[in-house]
């Protein structure tokens, strides 16, 4: 096994740290609707999932060219090397840029630019995962998907996020069908806020290697059933599970469980920028929340090597 870690739930997007977020608006002329850093931290306050989606997508405004994205990814890059990370699998909602009249080939430039370097500049594996932003048209998800493609984007995978609840996996068959095709991995966001039924359709309708979040799967014996014997890895953000209110507290995380039943799961960060930390600092609030020791440490360590995409 490699040293380090693999984090392989990190949007890139959600690395836009508040400073970053300032410099960026100065070098885009854009007026920002923060007084200034604080006014904008005191917004990190979440109720839900869509509470945080209004902010994190208000705050790519600020992402316009190229630079802008490799200058985004690279940041995230030198944080992430000071965490142990080795290996980053991350990703990026193209539809969030092209919505705002961004071209996918600007952000794919200047993420493809970041990742060439990582290796050299910060000792990182990194690579892509294009995400479908489920809560925006579904010919919208083929269309970026298709130009993706036609780019010849160096992306490794597909995945699913954004609003859960009421975009079941199954609206987008049709585009994993393809991507499957393509010869792409899989990956979606399920039962993070959503049921486990949207579990089972990432599963068996849009055949996802791996499950992002994947928490409520608990509620579902038989899911459960199904993810240790096919040794399924999801990949669970402890951080963003407290600040979106999917789980009550650190202390209450089910991330215990979760390795008890023999789950293959391991940590991650999901948007660091926002929910109070990078991969390290989750690993340092689960051990002194939950007591993990080194050991279930070191099987967390483990799982993330597992569940790559290597
Ligand atoms: N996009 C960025 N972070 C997300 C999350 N935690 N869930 C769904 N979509 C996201
Ligand atoms: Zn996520």
């Amino acid at each position: 096994m490699p040293e380090g870690l693999a984090e392989l739930h990190v949007h890139i997007e959600g690395t836009l740290e508040p400073e970053l977020i300032f410099i960026l608006a100065e070098r885009n002329g854009i007026a920002l609707p923060y007084r200034d850093l604080d006014d904008l931290r005191s917004r990190y306050a979440f109720d839900d999932l869509q509470s945080f989606l209004d902010l994190y997508y208000a705050n790519m405004a600020v992402l316009r060219t190229a630079e802008d994205f490799a200058d985004l990814a690279r940041a995230y890059f030198a944080r992430a090397a000071r965490a142990g990370v080795t290996r980053a699998e991350f990703f990026f909602d193209p539809q969030a840029h092209t919505a705002r009249g961004v071209a996918v080939h600007e952000v794919v430039a200047g993420l493809s630019d970041a990742v060439a370097g990582a290796r050299r500049e910060f000792g990182i594996d990194a690579a892509m995962i294009a995400s479908i932003v489920r809560d925006r048209p579904v010919p919208e998800a083929h269309e970026v998907f298709g130009e993706l493609l036609r780019l010849g984007a160096p992306i490794i995978g597909l995945g699913l996020d954004s609003a859960e609840v009421g975009y079941p996996p199954s609206l987008f068959e049709d585009v994993f069908a393809r991507a499957r095709a393509e010869g792409l991995h899989v990956t979606a966001h399920a039962g993070e806020e959503g049921p486990p039924e949207y579990v089972w359709q990432a599963l068996d309708l849009l055949g996802a290697e791996r499950i992002d979040h994947g928490i409520r799967s608990l509620e579902d014996p038989a899911l459960v059933a199904r993810l240790v014997d096919e040794r399924i890895p999801l990949t669970v953000c402890p951080f963003s599970n407290v600040r979106l209110r999917a789980v009550d507290s650190l202390a209450e995380h089910p991330l215990r469980r979760m390795l008890a039943e023999g789950l293959a799961v391991s940590v991650h960060s999901d948007d660091p920028a926002y929910f109070g930390g990078y991969v390290d600092d989750n690993l340092v609030g689960l051990t002194d929340a939950l007591g993990l020791t080194e050991a279930e440490r070191e099987v967390l360590r483990r799982n993330s090597w597992d569940a790559a995409f290597l």
